[in-house]
């Protein structure tokens, strides 16, 4: 059995659709305003794919930019992973569509379903691959064409989210330490906060189902938003203290990014406010590709440099939460 390997990430990209839906847009299609959605949860606008587009078109868009990062050949990628919750299709999976758009025919690809905490956990899963040899150089995408998931004629919900994609490029090696240890965990019990109930096994596609738009997402508000400040500020604690570092030698923090609130609440238990990465104000919510797209970003405008510790977190349906540590090696 091969030793544990060093695992850095490589190169980063993100890609959000053209269209820009602002609050002002949404006060024409439901009762609300821009004062009270920027209040609520920092959010001014977000992207909304085009109808031709699909949840694997938007993740190709964000997998090749970080291929050209990485600067590596298409055929050396030999795993990809694509979080989302909201796939092309239930099967075949969305990272199979991928792969055949961005021609990586050397890759074996799979889903993964951690709803919003999907990129973090598609990482760290696509480390311990890399890492125990059973993989090379994978690429991990989070990507959601939330759009399709969401009942525009419900408030509490629609203006929450936004679709879009990133990704990363992950491979054996690299200088600094790399994607150095996570933290992770799940309680099945409050799935019901915040679901899709219908459309599965549970409740078919019917068209009683569809009456009760029990195909839409569905949400507790006020408990999510508790639970992920809760959870979010307890694994980042665990995961400093497992690795011994000090919240003063981390760089950057880039939670999950679903509301500002959230974030502002998170960063004052933690007292890192002065380095907590948000950019919900132009994407709002895109589930599990929030984390990966504001992972590029951070990284693109120059605030994660050579050498830095960044803290990444995340938290969503399930509940699914976790956090990792890494040191930034490009
Ligand atoms: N515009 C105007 N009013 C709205 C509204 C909208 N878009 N949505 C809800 N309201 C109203 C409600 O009807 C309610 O009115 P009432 O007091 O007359 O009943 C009032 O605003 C307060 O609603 P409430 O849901 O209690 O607001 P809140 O302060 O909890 O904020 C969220 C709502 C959704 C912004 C907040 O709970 C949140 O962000 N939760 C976490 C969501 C999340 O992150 N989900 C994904 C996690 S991965």
């Amino acid at each position: 059995m091969q030793s544990k390997r060093r695992v850095s990430i490589i190169g980063t990209g993100s890609y959000v659709p053209e269209k820009v839906l602002t609050n002002q847009d949404l006060e024409a299609i439901v009762e609300t305003s821009d004062e009270w959605i920027y209040s609520r949860t920092g959010m001014r606008e977000r992207h909304i794919a085009a109808p031709e587009q699909a949840t694997s078109d938007l993740g190709a868009e964000a997998a090749k930019k970080a291929i050209s990062d990485a600067g590596i050949d298409v055929a050396e990628i030999d795993l990809i992973i694509v979080a989302t919750l909201s796939p092309d299709m239930f099967f075949p999976s969305t990272a199979c569509f991928v792969q055949d758009k961005i021609g990586a025919k050397n890759a074996y690809c799979f889903d993964l379903g951690a709803a919003c905490s999907g990129f973090l956990y598609a990482m760290d899963t696509a480390k311990n691959m890399i890492a125990s040899g059973a993989a090379e150089t994978a690429l991990v995408i989070g990507s959601e064409k939330m759009s399709t998931f969401i009942d525009w004629e419900d408030r509490a919900t629609c203006i929450l989210f936004g679709d879009g994609a990133g990704a990363a490029v992950l491979r054996a090696g690299g200088e600094g330490r790399g994607v150095m240890d996570a933290v992770m965990g799940s309680d099945g019990s409050l799935a019901d906060l915040l679901s899709t109930p219908g459309g599965g096994s549970r409740n078919p596609m019917t068209h009683e189902m569809l009456d009760q738009k029990m195909q839409y997402l569905q949400m507790q508000g006020r408990e999510v938003f508790k639970h992920a400040v809760t959870r979010m500020t307890e694994t980042v604690i665990s995961t400093l203290e497992k690795n011994n570092i000090s919240a003063d030698e981390v760089k950057c923090f880039i939670p999950h990014q679903a509301n500002i609130r959230i974030i502002d609440a998170i960063a004052k238990k933690l007292k890192v406010a002065d380095r907590m990465y948000s950019n919900v104000d132009k994407y709002a919510n895109t589930s599990s590709a929030a984390l990966a797209i504001a992972l590029d970003e951070a990284v693109k405008d120059g605030t994660i440099r050579k050498g830095d510790l960044v803290v990444l977190t995340v938290f969503g349906g399930g509940f699914t939460w976790g956090a990792n540590v890494l040191e930034w090696g490009k």
